[in-house]
């Protein structure tokens, strides 16, 4: 049976998913679809998300698809009470949930258990922490699972990284990889969850202030460009090298530099910026030589996967007093005076509760469109496909793109005859 934190929320979430809902046509659609041709009829599906409203109408897409579901969350502060409790009371036969906010990390991982033991045929990921699990824990249960999605940066670096070993046993399609998903999610959600947390969560004002984001990947570009829309002066810190990336670093800080931002190294922004975002999927981006720099009353949060990218036990050993001073601010007083705050335990400051409310409905209709429709492919292609990393495919991809435009109501033109012929030939010159 589900376990969340507080059953008597059922009523309240219920209002969010209902509103959650009526902004995902995409998934409404294929919803229905799944409803008549129950592609998950005798599969059971184990998810590791972040349990909010957005994930509660992919989770009841995939039931109406014939699907057993069990989820757990994908990071020990973002889950949304009152929807966990909504989705534990919606389904209990076909739906189970194990979350709550503020685990454990011995909490996090007795969920992640529960969605295992309930022998999962396809995995559904976000940061990867179930696959390895499974890997790792219960290589044993392997033989069960058919095929996984992973929906972030980070847990597509941490597959690859096994495939490399060679210790990756299922296939697993690369959701994040899918221009429908890293273009709109990581760019424009994260953009503005991230800004929404700061604004909500702080209520200071952003424009005329120093603003640096550490990394100018999909998620960076996207907080730069919001944060200059509020009137930031933003700084981009890139690092050189290709860390999992297609391109380089310098590539990236060129594109932040000739779109207008400053490009500085760390030393530089850290001792100009008030403000300062972290999205690079990487570890310890702030640490102990730039705290000691930077400028009394720096606020650091992070939106990237993992809360290891400001070096917090760094921070708080340079401390002489370390206090939350309100929720999800923690201000740590240094010896010499001055004072930094830290948002969210350095956890992804857009989804961790209560600050944040996790990416807008529309952007979530898209991404998890993505999953619902690889999910499927899996179960139909089960026996062709081999174990590793895999692209979805261009047609899944394509489909989404063209629901999201056709439920926004946007029509484009087709290519003319002519114009399809032209782009396929080399004779023809001016
Ligand atoms: N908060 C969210 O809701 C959300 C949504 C999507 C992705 N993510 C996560 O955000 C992170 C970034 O994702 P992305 O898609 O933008 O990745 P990306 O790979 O496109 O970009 C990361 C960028 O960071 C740079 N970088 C790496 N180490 C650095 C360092 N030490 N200093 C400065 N820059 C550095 C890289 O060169 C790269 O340009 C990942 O952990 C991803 O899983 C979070």
């Amino acid at each position: 049976m589900s376990k969340v934190k507080n059953p008597s929320l059922a009523a309240a979430g219920k209002k969010e998913l209902t509103w959650a809902e009526s902004h995902m046509p995409v998934l409404k659609l294929i919803g229905d679809e799944f409803e008549k041709e129950k592609p998950f009829k005798g599969l059971t599906i184990g998810l590791s998300l972040h349990v909010e409203k957005k994930t509660g109408v992919l989770l009841k897409t995939l039931v109406r698809g014939g699907a057993k579901v069990f989820a757990a969350s994908c990071n020990p502060n973002t889950t949304d009470d009152i929807v966990a409790a909504a989705l534990a009371e919606e389904d209990p036969k076909n739906l189970q949930v194990f979350a709550w906010a503020g685990q454990t990390t011995e909490d996090y991982y007795w969920c992640i258990d529960q969605v295992l033991d309930a022998h999962p045929n396809i995995l559904i990921d976000d940061g990867c922490d179930l696959s390895m699990r499974i890997h790792t824990q219960r290589p044993g249960q392997l033989k069960e699972v058919i095929g996984a999605c992973e929906e972030t940066t980070t847990g597509l670096t941490r597959l690859r990284a096994m495939e490399k070993d060679g210790k990756l046993r299922i296939p697993t399609l690369a959701v994040n990889d899918a221009y429908s998903k890293y273009l709109l999610d990581n760019q424009f959600g994260t953009a503005q969850s991230t800004l929404d947390a700061l604004v909500r969560g702080l209520n200071i004002l952003l424009a005329g202030k120093t603003a640096v984001v550490c990394g100018y990947g999909w998620c960076g570009r996207g907080i730069a460009s919001g944060l200059r829309g509020l009137g930031a002066n933003v700084v981009v810190v890139e690092i050189e090298g290709r860390l999992n990336t297609p391109d380089s670093g310098q590539h990236r800080a060129i594109t932040a530099l000739y779109s207008g931002y400053r490009v500085l190294d760390h030393m530089s922004a850290a001792k100009i910026g008030q403000v300062f975002v972290t999205a690079t999927g990487n570890k310890n981006v702030l640490r102990k030589e730039h705290f000691e720099v930077m400028r009394d009353g720096a606020i650091m949060c992070n939106s990237g996967h993992f809360n290891v990218e400001i070096d917090e036990p760094a921070l708080r050993a340079m401390s002489t007093e370390v206090k939350e001073i309100k929720d999800n601010v923690v201000a740590y007083k240094l010896k010499d005076g001055r004072t930094l705050y830290l948002l969210s335990e350095g956890r992804l400051v857009n989804l961790s509760r209560p600050m944040g409310q996790g990416h807008p409905i529309e952007i979530m209709d898209g991404s998890f469109a993505v999953q619902a429709l690889s999910c499927q492919y899996i179960g139909t292609h089960r026996k062709s496909m081999k174990a590793g990393v895999v692209r979805v495919p261009q047609e899944i991809d394509d489909q989404v793109a063209s629901l999201i435009l056709k439920t926004q109501n946007v029509v484009l033109d087709k290519p003319t005859k002519e114009q399809t012929a032209y782009a396929s030939e080399w004779q023809e010159g001016t």
